[in-house]
């Protein structure tokens, strides 16, 4: 029994969502901000790359996500062109497979990538080596020695033993690595807000405020295979404005000019790293690139010219901007249940729970970092009245929730396809196999076509990893 059936829909009301979730005027309407360029409905039915979803699903079946191949290219351009005196490096962490590497070279990006098996798939990808940047804050020994013999772009540089360990193997390779230092500049940036403080908590980076930034600077120009090219930072995700990059490149080009002064080092660049918000719900209200783009100049110019250096060849390392939007998540309802909530003496208030094939193993962030997303129903149009509804998974575990509050027709149903906008950055190559669930597809769409990127897991990918210790033990 659906829960408008039961007559429940005008006690649900008084299930309160957020206090900013309000309920549309027409529920069947995709919200654009949310959504990849070219998603739109047709008779209801959302329509990514040309091609419908309930055509996707029936030839690649669900969940799936959805990569919007002209909308990655379109934003991959914006930040391309808006930045034009920027290297604009994509942040592979965000979500990376051949594929996409392969758009970011042609549209005429750099790669950001943080492991071995990012580096990997940038180069099975055939991205120039010195168009890759390779951050991590504990970077292996073998990490770093393919790292140089690749002759990869930067090297960020993130700890006094990776200094030692990338000086031991410039020596014995015969090789220069070109590095940027790390450096935490006292500024935590999200959303909104950021917080200045004078003293750094956290794992990555040099603190400028101790004197280990300008410390490492010494100790790298002390070490002939390293050619330090500049300073990095990166102040936080979801920022929204560029009030915390104004204090973090500040404070970043004092630094710069200090190790001029001091250590001697003329530094031609510097990084200021990623973070740039993207809308998840009608809250959210991202800076358009261009607009970013004269300001973060304006300020590193401003600041530079004050302090009598000269201006360094600026990067940045946008991620979630590029792939969030382009992605959506489309998973198919299996079971809807309406659950009475003790809303106080004599009132009676009722919480939809919809249950998806999927959940917490294709998206955490709900989980891990009370994100909020947004959904539409997919499949079909409806007439029934709206009614706020929480998006739950598959998994064993209460938690397990996709999208926390949204406003669905009353009338879902078991074999509907709902679609959760904005997925691309950080749910793919944050998924895991809990429960044994099998991750899955990123299907390119474009143009009236879809084609598979990365395939669906299968149980049988996930049981070829279980082995048989006895057989391998000795008698
Ligand atoms: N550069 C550096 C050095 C970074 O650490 C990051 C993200 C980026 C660039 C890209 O940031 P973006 O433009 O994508 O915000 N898992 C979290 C986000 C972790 C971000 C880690 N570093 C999430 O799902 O929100």
């Amino acid at each position: 029994m659906r829960a408008h059936e039961a007559g429940w829909a005008h006690a649900a009301a008084s299930v309160r969502g957020p206090a900013w979730l309000r309920e549309p005027a027409d529920v069947n309407a995709l919200v654009p901000q949310l959504w990849s360029g070219t998603a739109r409905k047709v008779d209801g039915v959302l329509e990514v790359g040309g091609v419908l979803v309930t055509d996707l699903v029936r030839e690649h079946g669900s969940p799936a996500y959805v990569l919007d191949e002209v909308d990655f290219r379109a934003r991959a351009a914006a930040f391309r062109t808006a930045f034009e005196a920027f290297d604009v490096y994509y942040a592979g962490k965000a979500f990376l497979c051949t594929t996409v590497a392969r758009w970011v070279v042609e549209e005429g990006l750099f790669l950001d990538v943080c492991s071995g098996g990012e580096l990997a798939v940038a180069i099975r990808a055939q991205v120039p080596p010195q168009r890759i940047g390779f951050h991590g804050n504990n970077k292996t020994p073998g990490e770093l020695s393919e790292a140089v013999e690749l002759g990869v772009g930067r090297i960020i540089v993130d700890s006094v033993h990776e200094i030692e360990r990338l000086a031991a193997i410039t020596r014995e390779l015969g090789r220069t690595a070109r590095v940027l230092i790390r450096v935490t500049a006292g500024v935590e940036a999200h959303t909104h807000e950021y917080i200045a403080t004078a003293h750094e908590d956290q794992k990555f980076g040099f603190s400028i405020s101790s004197g280990d930034a300008l410390e490492a600077a010494r100790e790298i120009a002390g070490v002939p295979g390293l050619e330090l090219l500049g300073l990095h930072s990166h102040i936080g995700s979801q920022i929204f404005d560029s009030a915390g990059f104004e204090v973090a490149a500040r404070r970043v080009l004092a630094l710069h000019a200090q190790i001029s002064d001091e250590v001697g080092l003329e530094m031609p660049e510097m990084d200021l790293g990623g973070g740039f918000g993207i809308a998840y719900t009608t809250q959210d209200d991202p800076s358009d690139p261009a607009q970013l783009a004269i300001e973060l100049t304006k300020i590193v110019t401003d600041e530079a010219k004050a302090r009598g250096v000269a201006v360094p060849r600026l990067s940045i390392e946008p991620g979630r901007a590029i792939v969030g939007p382009a992605m959506c998540t489309v998973y198919e309802v299996g079971t809807v249940k309406a659950v009475e909530l003790d809303a106080g003496p004599g009132v009676t208030s009722v919480r939809t729970y919809v249950s998806v094939d999927g959940g917490m193993s294709d998206n955490i962030r709900t989980a891990l970092y009370d994100a909020d997303y947004s959904a539409t129903l997919a499949s079909r149009h409806s007439e029934a009245p709206a009614l706020l509804s929480r998006i739950v998974g598959k998994h064993c575990e209460a938690g397990d929730i996709v999208v926390k509050d949204e406003f669905l027709p009353g009338d879902v149903m078991p074999g509907d396809l709902l679609a959760v906008p904005g997925t691309g950055a950080y749910c793919r190559s944050m998924a895991s196999n809990y429960n044994h669930a099998a991750r899955p597809p990123v299907i390119v769409v474009k143009d009236g076509s879809s084609a598979v990127a990365v395939r669906r897991e299968t149980i049988d990918d996930l049981l070829r990893l279980d082995v048989d210790p006895a057989a391998g033990m000795e008698d």
